[in-house]
């Protein structure tokens, strides 16, 4: 099968930098991502690169290099479909908010509108990558949209039996390529991936798709499986690393009432070779819009086939990660003489992580609604988020009015005003440029005691404590 046409559907933050980086290394390829959001497309065309939609570090260098030349951004959708040989689907999956499964399991309707598309416009055989993180044996159910939309044999078998051809007469093979990038390291993680994989139950589709990657990743870093085994793979890679994350933030609540330092422990934990140092780093908790989403998702199926135990097992990963954000704002509270009603605290960070521009699930929005439920005035200061994304994230808690998120957080532009007054500072992104501040200045004008609390033991104690600040970190 030779590919040489490729659309993706959904120019997110998964397609668009997945996207860039494979036209970037295949220049022979045409691709075309397309959205139904037509903003997100102009902002992908638009002519400042600065001002892409997803803020990724080399990202605006990789896009400036293929775009207009076998990279395109398009709002149609039909006309990329019916051009392309391979189809990616890469539109969101998020937690449901409605009906059976509500807050738990995955939304597939997105996912389910791009397979009918697809149906209805194809016109040639394709082959649909599923790149969004899906439950696993979706694939099953996109083949029987596939077929059933197009008018072919409901029974998934059937169609398996005759070899994926459906009923015009179109050959559709599903593959699974769950996508592993990490947002802030979005492209160096495209450009030199752990491993690339990619499950499949049709050699042809398998060896198409093994051929572009190849262009760029080392032949035993793609890893072949059945299309099971890759669906499940990627909600399980999720869960192991958030799991990590709350098992040493576990850690952090016994380090603080023990004296022992997280740090410490992470770093002597993480020297044996079988544990290994990532991942061990204390915090104010996950955010992401992957991590909660998915391990939901994960303990959702394990329920569906009574596996209460297996289920029980991974929803204590976010049940700590809860209890971390809670404690944290706690702290605030009970240091701040058990009030903070009417005081000024100041947020260094919104985004989930440093390097983005994503606030999805960020730990700072539910640290700023349990202390705006005390009252608190709070200001935020962030590099990349803007403050409709912010006061959009707390908006959509609806903890209170619009109006009174606006009254009770500002959010400034320069570091020096958001914290001038405050009476604590609240450390909830690890940003490096907040290390680089003018320390000194910011305590001459905030309240006395003056506290800081560091929710991602960004900044350095004995400093900060030499300058005169009452100084707390998360994990002691
Ligand atoms: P996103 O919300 O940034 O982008 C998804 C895009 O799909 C949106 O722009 C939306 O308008 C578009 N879309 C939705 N339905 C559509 C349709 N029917 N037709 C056309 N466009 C449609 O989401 P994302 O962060 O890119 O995540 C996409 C998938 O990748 C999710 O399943 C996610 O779990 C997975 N994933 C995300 C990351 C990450 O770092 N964000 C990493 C690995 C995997
Ligand atoms: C994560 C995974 O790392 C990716 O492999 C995966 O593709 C992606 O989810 C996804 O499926 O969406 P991402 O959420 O972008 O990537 O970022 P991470 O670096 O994993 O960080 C997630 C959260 O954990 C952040 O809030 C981060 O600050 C926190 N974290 C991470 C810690 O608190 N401590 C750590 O040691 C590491």
């Amino acid at each position: 099968m030779e590919i040489k046409n490729i659309c993706c559907i959904g120019a997110g933050y998964v397609g668009g930098p997945t996207m860039s980086v494979i036209a970037s290394q295949c220049p022979h390829l045409r691709i075309t991502v397309v959205d139904s959001n037509p903003e997100r497309i102009d902002a992908w065309n638009g002519p400042d690169l600065n001002k892409l939609p997803i803020y990724e570090p080399g990202l605006a260098e990789v896009v400036a290099e293929a775009r207009g030349r076998n990279l395109f951004f398009s709002k149609d959708i039909d006309r990329a479909i019916l051009e392309a040989d391979m189809i990616f689907i890469s539109v969101n999956t998020p937690t449901k908010t409605y009906g059976k499964g509500k807050g738990m399991a995955a939304d597939l309707k997105f996912v389910e509108s791009c397979a009918r598309q697809i149906a209805a416009v194809a016109t040639s055989d394709k082959i649909v990558v599923e790149k969004s993180t899906i439950p696993v044996r979706t694939a099953s159910s996109i083949k029987n949209i596939l077929t059933q939309a197009d008018g072919g044999q409901p029974d998934g078998q059937a169609d398996e039996q005759a070899g994926g051809r459906m009923g015009r007469g179109i050959n559709f093979h599903v593959l699974s390529n769950p996508e592993f990038l990490s947002e802030g390291t979005a492209v160096q993680d495209l450009l030199k991936p752990d491993r690339v994989l990619i499950g499949g139950d049709n050699e042809e589709a398998i060896q198409a798709l093994t051929a572009i990657y190849a262009h760029w990743v080392p032949a035993e870093r793609i890893i072949t499986t059945n299309l099971w085994s890759a669906e499940l793979s990627k909600l399980t890679a999720n869960a192991f690393l958030a799991q990590r994350v709350s098992s040493i933030n576990a850690i952090s609540e016994l380090c603080e009432v023990t004296g022992a330092d997280v740090d410490e422990v992470a770093r002597a934990v993480g020297a044996d070779s079988r544990i290994g140092p990532k991942f061990l780093k204390a915090s104010v908790g996950f955010g992401g819009s992957c991590f909660q989403k998915d391990i939901l998702n994960l303990v959702y199926i394990a329920r569906s086939y009574q596996l209460h135990a297996v289920a029980d097992y991974w929803e204590q990963v976010i049940l700590l990660n809860r209890h971390q954000r809670r404690r944290f704002a706690d702290k605030i509270v009970r240091t701040l003489y058990d009030t903070v009603s009417g005081k000024k605290i100041a947020f260094l960070g919104w985004a989930f992580k440093k390097d983005t521009n994503d606030s999805r699930e960020s730990a700072a929005i539910y640290v700023a609604d349990a202390l705006l439920a005390e009252e608190a005035e709070i200001t935020v200061c962030d590099p990349r988020v803007s403050s409709a994304r912010i006061y959009a994230d707390l908006d959509a808690l609806g903890s209170r009015s619009p109006e009174e998120n606006r009254r009770l957080l500002k959010v400034e532009k320069d570091p020096y005003d958001t914290m001038k007054g405050a009476y604590a500072i609240a450390v909830l992104t690890e940003w490096d440029e907040f290390k680089m501040y003018d320390w000194p200045r910011i305590y001459q004008n905030m309240q006395k005691p003056a506290f800081i609390f560091d929710g991602r033991r960004l900044l350095d104690a004995q400093k900060m404590e030499s300058i005169g600040f009452d100084y707390y970190a998360i994990g002691g």
